[in-house]
């Protein structure tokens, strides 16, 4: 059974999955009414894998027989100036997701509770791909800069992902 403590903390990380789900899904409403539907998909695409993480953790607190509260999901900002303000926004967002991610880390091990510490790893490893993610997305936008074409040619590019479950989900 889980403590107290843990199941608070990782009801809180459940609610920053939502949240983070909330934030992707509004930057796919901003895209899709700046016409770029490739980066609107794209974005509709994230904010579903953040619902994944979201159940994962919904998941494993009844597992250990703790109880899944849900608090409100804070609104997202709802406007971005650029394509590239918002995957800026993204990338920084999954760096402070991160940041989360090891402090709950850091209480699992501190609270000697291995199964969440492993629980979590799938986590650590999630995160590194995110920001890899985002960042190889400001990198490209920054390149074309305020190339029309350029932008163009992204925005098909980043319409071709499809919605895979990330691995180690069923
Ligand atoms: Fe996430
Ligand atoms: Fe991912």
């Amino acid at each position: 059974m889980i403590n107290k403590k843990l199941q608070d903390a990782l009801n809180d990380q459940l609610n920053a999955e939502l949240y983070s789900s909330y934030l992707y899904l509004s930057m796919s409403a901003n895209f899709q009414a700046a016409n770029l539907a490739g980066f609107a998909s794209w974005m509709r695409i994230q904010a579903q894998e953040e619902i994944v993480h979201a159940m994962k953790f919904y998941d494993y607190i009844g597992e250990r027989g703790g109880k899944v509260t849900l608090g409100a999901v804070d609104g997202p900002p709802t406007e971005w100036k650029t394509p590239l303000a918002a995957f800026e926004q993204a990338y920084a967002h999954e760096q402070m997701v991160t940041g989360r991610i090891n402090d709950l880390v850091n209480l699992a091990i501190d609270e000697r509770d291995h199964a969440t510490n492993g629980f979590l790893q799938w986590f650590v490893t999630e995160q590194v791909e995110e920001e890899a993610t985002a960042d190889a997305v400001v990198q490209k936008l920054k390149l074309i800069g305020g190339d029309g074409g350029g932008l163009f040619m992204i925005d098909q590019e980043m319409g071709s992902r499809v919605f895979t479950p990330p691995a180690g989900s069923e």
